[in-house]
């Protein structure tokens, strides 16, 4: 099973500090079966690229905009993108919901349109503490699911990854129960079965304080296929770590 690790640096690195931090990164040894993405601000992705190519470390962006070209002042357009290299899109995460209000219905259309343009997304689902608390957590993450995948289809070729990212671990140092991420993953599983032709290229990874210590907790055989990371992939020793032990 190939595995991914997914860097979401967000927005906490100069465009000079992630482009060393990928400089250096690119000097380890990365194991063949493991794809590292590393995703940082639009304004570092040319600094980055530089710095990856010809490696095996690919390039990522943490959100984009649904058309190609147009009098959309302040957005990034997949064609952009593509431009520079970039093969994944980080796409509704939960800091975006919160603070943009990205809706559903806003992260389909970027779903459909990061496809159209050759490139992976990697959608972000998850329940906040409260819906979690009242009970509403499996039905969080369908809604999220239906709405934000409605009409996606998979050409030959194409993949799509779904990040389960619980929004109340993510940042806090403390993953969830790996039982409990286990529920969550058997809900989505069976939505995206239902979205899904036998055969697509759908993968479910996990994301929320994940570091070297608990990352093999979910990224297993019959787990996670990989991880979404934030503080843990900001220094290289942290991330190196994290890499080997899954
Ligand atoms: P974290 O962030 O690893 O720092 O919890 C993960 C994310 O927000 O994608």
């Amino acid at each position: 099973m190939k595995k991914y690790l997914i860097a979401n640096w967000k927005m906490q690195l100069l465009n000079s500090e992630a482009g060393k931090l990928a400089g250096d990164l690119v000097e380890e040894k990365i194991k063949k079966d493991v794809e590292v993405v590393l995703c940082p601000s639009f304004t570092a992705l040319s600094f980055v690229a530089k710095e990856i190519k010809g490696s095996f470390i690919k390039l990522g962006a943490q959100n984009v905009w649904y058309h190609e070209k147009g009098a959309y002042t302040g957005e990034v357009s997949p064609i952009q993108l593509k431009g520079l290299g970039v093969e994944y899109v980080i796409l509704g995460h939960s800091e975006r919901r919160k603070y943009l209000n990205e809706t559903d219905e806003e992260i389909n259309l970027k779903i459909k349109a990061v496809l159209e343009n050759g490139m992976t997304p990697v959608v972000c689902v998850g329940e906040t503490f409260e819906e979690r608390r009242v009970g509403r957590t499996d039905l969080v993450l369908i809604r999220q699911i239906i709405k934000g995948l409605e009409d996606v289809k998979l050409e030959a070729g194409q993949k799509l990854l779904v990040a389960y990212e619980p929004v109340w671990v993510i940042g806090t140092g403390q993953a969830i129960e790996p039982a409990d991420a286990e529920k969550a993953l058997r809900v989505i599983e069976s939505n995206l079965k239902d979205i899904f032709e036998e055969g697509d290229d759908v993968q479910i990874i996990y994301g929320g304080s994940v570091d070297a210590n608990n990352v093999s907790e979910f990224v297993k055989e019959d787990m996670f296929s990989g991880a979404l990371v934030g503080g843990a992939s900001l220094t290289k020793e942290k991330f190196q770590s994290l890499i080997n032990k899954v």
